[in-house]
């Protein structure tokens, strides 16, 4: 959700008014996107940005829903994604089935899985993911 979150360029906003933001003046009515992917990865608010280390949240009080700015994977503000409360449920209970029941193997004696994205509307994998699950016994 950090990393490679669904939805790097936020669906455009609209200024209701002029907005200084830092150096900048942002005229009335101006269309913004806001790119949440270069902030998640940005190293001015993130420890080693590029690796996935899912413990970083632990005993910190960022969370998804909106109000601490480095970390937007549902958006923010009025226009924040109303299925965030049934997304988080679906996908943590989907990959802890994934992983409490499955080990996976990658083909070939692959050791790691190739986690380019292609920027676009929606982030997509570079490479297709070719996984075998093998359930647990
Ligand atoms: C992991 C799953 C999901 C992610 C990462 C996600 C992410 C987002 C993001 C980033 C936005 C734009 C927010 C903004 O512009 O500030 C959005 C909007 C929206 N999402 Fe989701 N979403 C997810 C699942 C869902 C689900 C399950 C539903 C419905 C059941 C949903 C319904 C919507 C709707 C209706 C909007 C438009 C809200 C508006 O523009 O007022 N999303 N979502």
């Amino acid at each position: 959700m950090r990393l490679h979150l669904s939805v790097p360029l936020l669906v455009p906003h609209k200024t209701e008014t002029e907005v200084k933001l830092g150096q900048y003046v942002v005229p009335k009515d101006t269309q913004v996107l806001v790119n949440a992917w270069s902030i998640a990865r940005d190293p001015r608010y993130w420890d080693n940005p590029l690796k996935f280390k899912p413990e970083r949240f632990l005993g910190n009080e960022i969370d998804y829903k909106g109000k601490h700015f480095e970390f937007i994977p549902f958006g923010s503000g009025r226009r924040i994604c109303p299925g965030a409360p049934l997304a988080h449920r679906v996908v943590s209970l989907m990959v802890a089935s994934f992983v409490y029941h499955f080990e996976w193997k990658l083909p070939h004696g692959k050791e790691e899985i190739d986690m380019n994205d292609i920027f676009g509307l929606t982030l997509l994998r570079a490479t297709l993911l070719l996984a075998t699950p093998v359930p647990f016994k």
